[in-house]
């Protein structure tokens, strides 16, 4: 037969020696399965760009539900408001919150969060903040995506200081945001606008 084909039959074509024999897999029948999942990805989105829109198209396709969940941090003093950060995401659900992630998770009945990793320098952070939250609320699991290649350089931080000193951000976030951001330079610095 064609080698390229998927194999038609339950069994390994390595036969025994490779030692991964299809066994019973613990799958469980849809009868079992646990009710829809409820997705919460929180951030600060300030602004939303195009890696977080890789992710958030990309896991909706995991859950039955996404949340966008938006922190209030209003001490971080954010270029955005709040209500500026909501707006600029389109055909998804959008909520903001304040206080303890995993309390507001569950308030919002997910049982997932999940987050967005670029390069090695994200991990010890989301490290630190998934054990954090396991130990708060061991129900909620933190689910990682690792962000698409072309995005993996994109952070809203950078985003903000190039687009500042006035290089090009267009490939970075939706035409959208990259509207705000040069109306937002504008009111910020009258006499300058933008470049
Ligand atoms: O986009 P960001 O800034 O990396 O998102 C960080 C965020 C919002 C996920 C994190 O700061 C957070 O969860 N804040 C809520 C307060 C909280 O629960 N802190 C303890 C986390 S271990």
């Amino acid at each position: 037969s064609n080698s390229h084909e998927p194999h038609a039959s339950n069994r390994c074509v390595f036969g025994e020696r490779c030692g991964s024999a299809l066994v019973d897999c613990g799958k469980r029948s849809v009868a079992e399965q646990p009710q829809s999942v409820v997705a919460i990805y929180p951030g600060s989105f300030d602004p939303i760009t195009n890696g977080h829109l890789d992710l958030i198209r990309r896991s909706s396709r995991l859950f039955d539900r996404l949340i966008v969940s938006i922190l209030r941090n209003d001490s971080k003093q954010p270029l955005f408001s709040l209500s500026d950060r909501m707006e600029m995401l389109r055909d998804v659900e959008v909520d903001c919150f304040e206080g303890l992630l995993v309390n507001y998770a569950h308030s919002r009945g997910a049982r997932v969060v999940l987050r967005g990793i670029r390069a090695i320098s994200d991990y010890e952070y989301e490290l630190q903040m998934t054990h954090m939250n396991r130990r708060l609320n061991p129900e909620i699991e933190t689910v990682f995506l690792m962000a698409n290649d072309a995005y993996s350089f994109i952070s809203s931080r950078l985003v903000k200081e190039v687009f500042g000193l006035g290089g090009d951000i267009t490939e970075l976030v939706p035409a959208s945001v990259l509207a705000r951001m040069r109306d937002r330079a504008k009111q910020l610095n009258p006499l300058r606008g933008e470049s």
